[in-house]
């Protein structure tokens, strides 16, 4: 069944029934103040950290018909009584005539028609500001006169997200609301658990007269609260109780009296929910969003960010679905994953225990930061400052606080590493420097993280020094084949072998890491230092050929016995995708093995829903092997479609020439192709998810852990570095495409560094790969790459391919 369409034009994917299969989500405003809005209107809002500053109270595994954070309800005035409903659909349930959730870019618009009255509520932060905003526009549109009432809800959460699960007597007791009016008269509900009191405050407040209001839930529910959202009794009484909280579950409900809309009428009101260190210091932020032309200009600007921000790079080419995901939803994915990480979707709950993740978020930022250099480069600075003086880096960290920890390593003595986590810094700085070409970030002091030791004593180093003693951290820490040790795991989080375990994906993560340096050493002049480089990637590079060539494919990893894992000797988890996309990613494989183990994952790992991360799947739990075996077989890392490792063998096969490959591999994993039967899949078709269950698993195709995964960055590092091949280097913008043959032309407009390239690639021939020419500004290029122009304009490059 299909529940939308995409609407390519206006950048939005419109929700047209609201019984999807899970709640579809979009992301509003950032990390700083901003959360999620489901397509019901429901919303989690915090502000710098979902932990330990959460606004609203939602709880996803509640059903999907509940009230979950903020709703807004109308009511009709039927004599004697009213017609309560809500224009959300939720959680009031009562039969639509027209329901639209358009998910646009940080914004949500929710379009229905109920008893004749059309109600479109536009729900954003702001740019830069601390307030979620919902402009309200009711209207009329019966033939008759209707007098109406508008009441939006919100429910307030704890600060402290868990606390506010795990204790039912301390949260209430510190919970306040009371009400306060400005000097225009309009009712402010001032919220906060006491210890808050004065430093900060929720606030919630519109642009209308507010004819009265509640703040308890209990109150508001009815009947000790055996009144229900579905049909609050508060609301079938004139007026609301004006009651200020002063413990409780607490909630600001605004009651509205519009009189009477005549056919054709519209009224807007404008409600703000956010927070400050107290009202005054709110005010100003108040007063220019009770103002509709402010709000007007403030959504006009958050266009133009998109505008500008989509505008690095757009492509057109004949795959209609291939267009909406690369020119919109999955660089706005890669903006959520940014800002983000894998800390707040409706999986990865955001109550804390987590927070941003190292690998995670360096991985992140080489989807964006063609996009937004500066975000990302922060983001880069913050993920160097909690790397460790040994090279190694922790697992997490806390964005508010810079608080890092060693995940789950801290349970595995002697083991307090991830075998992967410090590789990837090394990978995000060098894309950043070949997209930005700012090197002296290289010379960059940043300290390195020791705990309980203040910032300013910590040992520090040059960002080149953090970069090389991440790859010292990898030499030093090697098993009995000389291949890296696994530490508490890799990339793969679930595969904990015990003592000094070797991992195949850290050895081909540490040649790709040479690789790179080695490439941005010879750029700098810096020859010196190549000699030393060279010869520890050749040394890996023999060790991983020698020892790990399983006959058909590589062999994932080593016990420290030597047994191997991921061979065709092991009964279980025979094969696993990440030990052969990455000897190509890392040009380890010579051809023929790099043909032949990636043969292997098209014959033993591929599905229709994309390539499956092992097989077979483990049958039960076994804790020598770890986590993965916590689920059942076709499951998650469990033999599931894993789909963050479905974009390095689309990388993979573009640099075996194999471009149909790769972009079947893209395309059987485009949500967006998923739309017109999406029952079987279930979460949102405009946003990569994390797993799917594999065909080992009898609910084979189901889709999971929408949205936080780096699926994001590197699908999209795949379709527009791999397959549209327009990649940025040290040197300028190499082209070198790799496409299906059935591709005749296409167009790519690419900001970079600080021009607009327009690349036209005519493949008359119908090959994959092979630049045969390029045209610069009319005149022939030697070779593929295309210089950087500091001039500001626009340079069109003409590109044929033939084999
Ligand atoms: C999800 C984690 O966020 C990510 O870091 C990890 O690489 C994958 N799971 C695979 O285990």
């Amino acid at each position: 069944m299909r529940y939308g369409t995409f609407d390519d034009e206006h950048r939005e994917y419109v929700i047209t029934n609201p019984k999807t299969p899970v709640k579809w989500i979009n992301y509003i405003g950032t990390l700083e103040f901003g959360g999620i809005v489901d397509h019901t209107g429901g919303g989690i809002v915090c502000k710098g950290d979902p932990a330990l500053n959460r606004i609203t109270k939602y709880i996803p595994q509640n059903p999907a018909s509940d009230f979950k954070g903020e709703t807004l309800y109308l009511r009709l005035h039927n004599h004697p009584g009213y017609k309560v409903f809500s224009p959300f659909f939720v959680p009031t349930l009562d039969a639509y005539d027209k329901y639209e959730c358009h998910v646009g870019l940080s914004y949500q618009r929710i379009v229905s028609e109920f008893y004749g009255i059309r109600t479109q509520v536009t729900i954003f932060v702001p740019l830069g500001a601390h307030v979620v905003v919902r402009d309200i526009q009711i209207t009329n549109i019966s033939p008759v006169p209707k007098m109406l009432d508008v009441i939006p809800v919100v429910e307030y959460s704890h600060f402290d997200a868990l606390k506010q699960l795990t204790n039912a007597d301390w949260v209430p007791q510190t919970m306040t609301v009371d009400a306060v009016s400005d000097r225009f008269g309009h009712v402010i509900h001032r919220q906060y658990a006491f210890m808050k009191k004065n430093t900060a405050i929720n606030y919630f407040t519109s642009n209308y007269t507010v004819d009265s209001w509640e703040t308890d839930r209990k109150l508001f529910l009815g009947d000790n609260e055996y009144g229900t959202w579905k049909d609050p009794q508060a609301l079938h009484k004139v007026r609301l109780s004006n009651h200020q909280a002063r413990r409780g579950d607490n909630i600001s409900a605004l009651l509205h009296c519009l009189g009477t809309l005549q056919p054709g009428e519209t009224r807007r009101i404008v409600t703000q929910l956010g927070q400050a260190q107290n009202i005054d210091a709110a005010l100003d932020s108040i007063m220019r969003f009770r103002n509709p032309s402010n709000v007007d200009q403030a959504f006009d600007a958050l266009h133009s960010f998109w505008d500008g921000y989509l505008a690095t790079l757009q492509a057109q080419t004949p795959d209609a679905a291939f267009n909406s995901m690369v020119n919109v939803h999955n660089p706005r994915q890669c903006h959520t994953t940014v800002n983000w990480s894998r800390d707040l979707s409706l999986y990865q709950l955001g109550f804390g225990g987590r927070g941003m993740g190292f690998r995670d978020s360096s991985q992140d930022i080489m989807g964006a930061m063609a996009h937004m250099p500066d975000v990302c480069l922060a983001l880069l600075q913050k993920l160097l400052s909690v790397q460790k003086a040994d090279g190694s880096a922790m697992h997490q960290f806390y964005a508010s606080t810079m608080e890092a920890n060693e995940g789950d390593s801290r349970e595995k003595p002697g083991h307090r590493f991830y075998g992967d986590d410090h590789l990837w810094v090394v990978l995000a700085v060098c894309a950043y420097l070949k997209e930005t070409g700012t090197f002296d970030l290289l010379d960059q002091e940043i300290p390195y993280y020791e705990k309980g030791v203040p910032l300013d004593q910590r040992p520090r180093g040059t960002v080149l020094d953090h970069l090389e003693r991440a790859l010292a951290f990898t030499k030093a820490q090697r098993g009995r084949h000389g291949l890296p040790l696994l530490g508490f795991a890799d990339w793969n989080d679930t595969v904990n072998l015990p003592g000094k375990a070797e991992s195949l994906f850290v050895a081909n993560q540490y040649a790709l890491a040479l690789r790179e340096i080695i490439a941005l050493m010879e750029h700098l002049g810096r020859n010196d230092r190549c000699a030393q480089y060279q010869a520890d990637y050749e040394e890996m590079r023999e060790a991983i050929n020698i020892h790990a060539w399983d006959g058909d494919w590589y062999v994932r990893y080593f016990e420290e016995d030597g047994t191997p894992l991921g061979s065709s000797t092991n009964e279980h988890g025979k094969i696993y995708v990440n030990s052969q996309s990455w000897a190509v990613l890392s040009g380890v494989a010579p051809e023929e093995r790099a043909h032949k183990a990636m043969d292997s994952v098209q014959r033993l790992l591929n599905t229709r829903f994309g390539i499956k991360l092992s097989w077979p799947g483990f049958h039960s739990f076994d804790p020598s092997k770890g986590g993965i075996t916590t689920y059942p077989p076709g499951a998650k890392e469990n033999g599931g479609v894993f789909l963050h490792t479905n974009p390095w063998c689309m990388i993979a096969e573009t640099m075996l020439g194999r471009g149909d490959q790769a972009f079947q591999y893209y395309q059987q994993i485009n949500p967006a192709t998923r739309n017109d039967a999406i029952d079987q899949y279930e979460c949102e078709p405009y946003s990569y998810p994390q797993n799917i269950l594999g065909n080992e698993h009898p609910q084979f195709g189901l889709a999971r852990n929408s949205w936080l995964s780096g699926t994001a960055s590197w699908t999209y590092q795949a379709a527009t570095q791999y397959i549209l091949g327009v990649r940025p280097t040290y040197k300028g913008l190499l082209i070198d495409p790799c496409i299906p043959r059935a591709w005749k032309d296409y167009t790519v407009r690419r900001q970079f560094r600080g021009c607009q390239y327009v690349v036209t690639v005519h493949n008359p021939k119908g090959v994959c790969k092979g630049v045969r020419t390029v045209v610069v500004d009319g005149a022939a290029l030697e070779g593929n790459v295309v210089p950087v122009f500091q001039d500001g304009a626009t340079h069109t490059v003409e590109v044929t391919l033939e084999a």
